[in-house]
């Protein structure tokens, strides 16, 4: 059995985590800094790094202390090399390596979509390769086919924002906190998903590419013309989003290269969407696959999935990362 020490610093999540390869979280610790972007709608990149600078070691420190483990017991060292934010992927990365470093213990570099791919089969050991996984949050929106670690055909991406960021400018314009999902599907239960006509952006096209703006930018004209209330306006936004997301992962489904997939996975902070939810599952039924949908805490931006994609790579047999490997910004 193995034990990874993970690590999580992208975007505005600090966290680290200790789990084993036969799927036990020993101890895990996130730190959001929801408050210290909320003034400014949106994640500050240099608040962030600073935010990750300080809370990162106490954090493992934590954990280590909650498992009643020391660094001397774990069998690598995992942690995000990008993509994200680079100041706060420097941070987690140097951290690693430095321990790394001092202890002779193995460095794992993981991509933080990696994380997100394989994360479902920390929470479930019967979902087998290979499936598909819809990877909706504020940072990524993308369909990807999951054969095995470090094999992954990406069959969508967005041409402009990611539908999590779609729903926090929406929040926005309609005067709700950030983050502004949650806030949005509060306020879409008390409207009418009718009520205004918004358009859904690619709906139909060949390529299951995402888009987003322009459904923010309608939702803006909406508010600013004055005949609709919030509402209304929330529950339309969420429908054309629930529209969009089935129409483009149904065009995937259709164009799936290779051996036939066993099942539709969701992932990332808008899986919290009970409609999206609903939908999805509805979709996976249609077409005979199962639906999973991991439990929210492992969905979100997490170090569980960082280290559970390192102990992925251990028992593939992959090598360690070198002690100069780089942070990047951009890794597809
Ligand atoms: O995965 P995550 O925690 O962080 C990354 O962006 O990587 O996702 C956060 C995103 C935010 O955009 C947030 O507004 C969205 O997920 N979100 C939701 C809901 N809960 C969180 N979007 C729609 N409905 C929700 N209930
Ligand atoms: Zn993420």
């Amino acid at each position: 059995m193995a034990t990874v020490l993970g690590i999580e610093s992208s975007c505005d999540e600090t966290a680290a985590a200790l789990v084993t390869s036969d799927r036990r979280i020993l101890a895990q610790a996130i730190a959001s800094q929801d408050e210290e972007h909320a003034p400014f709608g949106g994640v500050v990149p240099e608040i962030a790094a600073r935010a990750h600078a300080e809370r990162l070691t106490p954090l493992i420190a934590r954990v280590l202390g909650e498992a009643k483990l020391s660094l001397d017991d774990c069998d690598a060292i995992a942690a995000t090399a990008g993509p994200g934010l680079i100041g706060g992927v420097m941070v987690g990365l140097v951290t690693a390596k430095a321990l790394a470093m001092a202890t002779g213990k193995p460095l794992l570099a993981i991509n933080h979509l990696e994380g997100h791919a394989l994360s479902p089969r920390l929470a479930d050991a019967t979902l087998t390769y290979p499936y598909v996984l819809l990877l909706v949050s504020g940072g990524h929106c993308q369909i990807l086919r999951v054969d095995a670690p470090g094999r992954y055909k990406r069959l969508a991406t967005t041409i402009d924002d990611a539908l999590g960021e779609a729903f926090d400018k929406s929040a926005k314009l309609l005067g709700l906190g950030y983050p502004g999902g949650p806030a949005m599907e509060r306020l879409a239960a008390q409207g009418d998903p009718r009520a205004v006509p918004l358009p859904r952006p690619l709906f139909g096209s060949a390529e299951p590419h995402f888009s987003f703006a322009g459904l923010k930018s309608a939702v803006m004209r909406a508010r600013d013309s004055g005949q609709y209330e919030a509402a209304d306006i929330a529950a339309s936004f969420q429908q054309a989003a629930v529209d969009c997301i089935i129409d483009r992962t149904t065009r995937a489904l259709a164009g799936m290269p290779g051996e036939p997939v066993t099942a539709l996975v969701v992932a990332g902070g808008v899986a919290a969407n009970g409609s999206i939810r609903a939908a999805l599952e509805q979709l996976a039924a249609s077409h005979g696959l199962r639906f999973v949908a991991p439990p929210l805490a492992l969905c979100t931006d997490n170090a569980a999935m960082i280290a559970w994609a390192g102990l992925e790579r251990i028992a593939i047999c992959s090598p360690p990362d070198p002690l100069d490997i780089a942070a990047r910004p951009r890794w597809p």
